[in-house]
């Protein structure tokens, strides 16, 4: 079993393929492989350990013809054309579930954090601005009994909404399809885009990136919220139309916005973004933590051993599409 690894990972993830046979090659910049040093350094290898970082699609696919699974280190896969792995019979795994309560606290943190005008503040301490208690000085909103519109409920969705019960938030969420089980477990009330926009003080956004959501928060929408709200985006950055945000932002139609993800990502330290008033914008770390890391690496490497061995992967997308084909190489 050879398998590439497109950057330095948590151990536990290389420990588990070492122990398990494997020689494993890990790229060693701390940059992503470009496509074409990809191709060169994966040559011949059985499987790819990648990063959201990577684009993967049927051409890379053609370049790597010994790749039988692509294991993606993230819940998140609209860096990969599955369409196109199915084709070519490559089964596509991700690590989902060991990162939403890592995420969703962070959804919270961002969501605290921005309601409370916590970046200005500290800026204010660390340039010794801050001399005396002020009656006036940083006013934030309140998250304690605020409405919370969720949209995507699936499992961060859900899990944001299971601490905002601890907040005595009122949650609402939209999603493809109403998901009574959810509700009775959460409290949330299942309601269109438009009202959740309308009557939310923050959107905290979950849906995965496709083509249905895509630019799915652009004008229109940011229009319909509330001049005090808050939108989070801890999903993917173009999910927001961003020239969008940056006017509903310097234009006052929201309050603020708090992003782990933006469009493009990074932005460049000059970009109107970075400069609109209460927004806060973090380097896409919503499952930063050390054990959350380490669970990812580590179910990233099963799933891949698993699939070399013939057998059903822990978390893949298109097994039940590609299995026939896999089995014929064993
Ligand atoms: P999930 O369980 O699949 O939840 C996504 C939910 O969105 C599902 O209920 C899904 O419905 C719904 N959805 C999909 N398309 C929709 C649409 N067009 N309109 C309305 N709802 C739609 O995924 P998750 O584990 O919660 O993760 C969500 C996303 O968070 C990931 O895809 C990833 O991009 C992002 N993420 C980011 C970070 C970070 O570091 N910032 C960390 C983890 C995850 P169906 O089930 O019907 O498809
Ligand atoms: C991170 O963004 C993920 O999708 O896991």
């Amino acid at each position: 079993m050879r398998v590439a690894v497109t950057r330095r990972i948590p151990e536990v993830g290389i420990r588990t393929l070492i122990d398990a046979g494997a020689d494993v090659y890990i790229w060693p910049e701390s940059f992503p492989p470009t496509r074409e040093q990809l191709i060169a350094f994966a040559q011949g290898v059985d499987a790819l350990l990648t990063l959201l970082t990577e684009h993967i699609d049927g051409a890379l696919l053609d370049a790597l013809p010994t790749v039988r699974v692509i294991s993606n280190m993230a819940v998140g896969y609209d860096n990969i054309d599955v369409a196109a792995c199915t084709e070519r019979g490559v089964v596509v795994c991700t690590t989902p579930d060991v990162l939403t309560d890592t995420t969703a606290d962070f959804a919270f943190a961002l969501m605290l954090a921005v309601a409370r005008q916590l970046k200005p503040a500290t800026e204010a301490v660390l340039r010794g601005e801050w001399r005396t208690w002020e009656p006036l000085g940083f006013l934030g909103h309140d998250v304690s009994g605020a409405t919370l519109g969720i949209v995507g409920f699936g499992r961060i969705g859900q899990a944001v909404a299971r601490r905002a019960r601890g907040f005595n938030m009122t949650v609402l969420y939209t999603d493809r399809d109403p998901q009574p089980a959810a509700e009775h477990e959460t409290g949330a009330q299942y309601v269109s885009l438009d009202i959740l926009l309308q009557q939310s003080d923050f959107v905290s956004l979950h849906v995965p990136l496709t083509p249905e959501t895509r630019h799915l928060i652009s004008a229109p929408e940011l229009s319909m919220m509330k001049p005090t709200a808050v939108l989070i985006n801890t999903a993917r950055g173009p999910i927001v139309d961003t020239n969008a945000l940056v006017r509903a932002l310097q234009e006052r139609q929201i309050w603020g916005a708090a992003l782990d993800v933006t469009d493009p990502e990074p932005l460049p330290p000059n970009h109107p973004l970075l400069q609109c008033p209460n927004v806060l914008v973090t380097p896409h770390i919503a499952s930063a933590s050390e054990v959350t890391r380490a669970r990812m690496a580590e179910l990233a490497a099963q799933n891949i051993l698993a699939v070399l061995r013939g057998e059903k992967p822990p978390r893949a997308v298109n097994w039940e599409d590609v299995r026939g084909q896999l089995q014929q190489h064993h």
